[in-house]
């Protein structure tokens, strides 16, 4: 006779997490679940990177066990920029993006869409149309295109990039100077209708600026005044290791929830070195281009001290320790990268650096920031299991 039994291991002096399981005698192996920040934080948000050419090509091994192991979601780091996928008015290029979602799709991941407006990296014929009736057609086409090919398979558009000034005021690109702000309504209801079940969002950078937040706030609030579909706001989380303060990402996650937004972090990375605009007191030079080199910029090429390694840890501790208060309102968290050799951190705004602003380090490796976000989940975890 079969006799079952039902149990539920905790391996946790191997660091596995093993979940109920149902066996009978001669059935003996738990299901067992690694610990990755996937995993780890699977019940708060998703928890995702922005992958490269070599990661979509799949040249990178590697770097792709990681982004299978930790990674829920992903976003392109580049390839869906307009100069890339539509570098013409009537050519797109869709080679990579299809590996892109063929890639997130092969890891039953959320996959995303960045992004379908922006001023930069746009291709150069878009800028030189002066006629609104012109750029409405191309944007129409643009996001027809696009969101339509990618219908029911990219999950979350960011809609459009950047359009905000750092008062808070509309940004004055070409798409702006030619149809005003109606472009910003016309491309989230282009959006809204190639793909209804997509999530639509606004990313920008510094979105933590009491000046800025209030862009956005009214920005989103025009277009629900108008019944036109806005999911989410992407702050896009490229900071320091003193700035900014967690009371001002605080606040802005507040605001944008109190619209019904939900909140993500999009872009986050945390830069190691010294930039031009922190220079208290010294003379910024005109050109960054005049930092190349110069060490007192690039601290440390040779490798990150352990006392950096415990400021940057206590940074994101600080960024988690938020996040997770705010889990009900935070959809995901997307690193700019997967390791600190390919972050864009280590070429901007100096070139030629050596910066540590992520998880993995040259070799892969999760570095003490990663150990210590995890190590926070699983004390509040614990917390929470012995109902405290
Ligand atoms: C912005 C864009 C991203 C990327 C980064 C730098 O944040 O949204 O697509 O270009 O700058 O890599």
């Amino acid at each position: 006779m079969r006799t079952y039994l039902k149990c539920c291991f905790m391996f946790l002096s191997m660091g596995w997490l093993a979940v109920s399981c149902q066996q009978d005698t001669t059935v003996t192996k738990p299901v067992l679940e690694k610990p990755s920040l996937k995993n780890s934080f699977k019940k708060d948000f998703l928890m995702g990177a922005a992958v490269n050419d070599g990661h979509i090509n799949g040249t990178d091994t590697s770097s792709l066990k990681i982004i299978e192991r930790e990674f829920n979601t992903i976003t392109p780091e580049n390839i869906m920029k307009w100069m890339y996928l539509h570098p013409q008015p009537d050519s797109f290029y869709f080679d990579m993006a299809d590996k892109y979602v063929a890639l997130g799709k092969k890891h039953d991941m959320h996959i995303v869409g960045h992004t379908l407006l922006w001023h930069s990296q746009i291709a150069p014929w878009m800028d030189e149309i002066k006629d609104p009736v012109e750029m409405a057609k191309q944007i129409e086409n643009h996001i027809n295109t696009i969101a339509g090919r990618y219908k029911g398979k990219i999950h979350t558009w960011d809609v459009l990039n950047e359009a905000l000034n750092e008062d808070g005021s509309y940004r004055t690109s070409n798409f702006y100077n030619v149809m005003g702000e109606s472009y910003i309504e016309l491309a989230f209801r282009l959006a809204a209708a190639a793909d209804p079940d997509a999530k639509l969002v606004y990313n920008d950078y510094n979105l933590w600026k009491p000046e800025k937040r209030e862009g956005v706030i009214r920005l989103v609030k025009n277009l629900q005044s108008k019944g036109i579909k806005i999911d989410g706001i992407g702050m896009q989380a490229h900071y320091s290791l003193v700035g900014p303060e967690i009371s001002d990402i605080e606040n802005s996650i507040i605001a944008y929830a109190k619209l019904g937004m939900e909140v993500s972090m999009t872009e986050l990375d945390v830069t190691a070195l010294p930039n031009p605009w922190d220079l208290d007191g010294a003379a910024v030079k005109q050109n960054y281009e005049e930092y190349e080199g110069d060490p007192v910029m690039n601290p440390y090429p040779n490798g990150f001290p352990d006392s950096m390694q415990v400021k940057m840890a206590d940074r994101y501790e600080d960024l988690f320790q938020l996040y997770l208060k705010y889990e009900k309102n935070i959809d995901r968290i997307t690193f700019w990268g997967v390791s600190n050799g390919q972050s864009w951190l280590n070429g901007w705004p100096i070139k030629g650096r050596t910066n540590y602003p992520l998880f993995f380090n040259r070799k892969n490796k999760p570095q003490v920031a990663y150990e210590r976000v995890m190590q926070l989940k699983e004390k509040k975890s614990k917390l929470e299991e012995a109902g405290k």
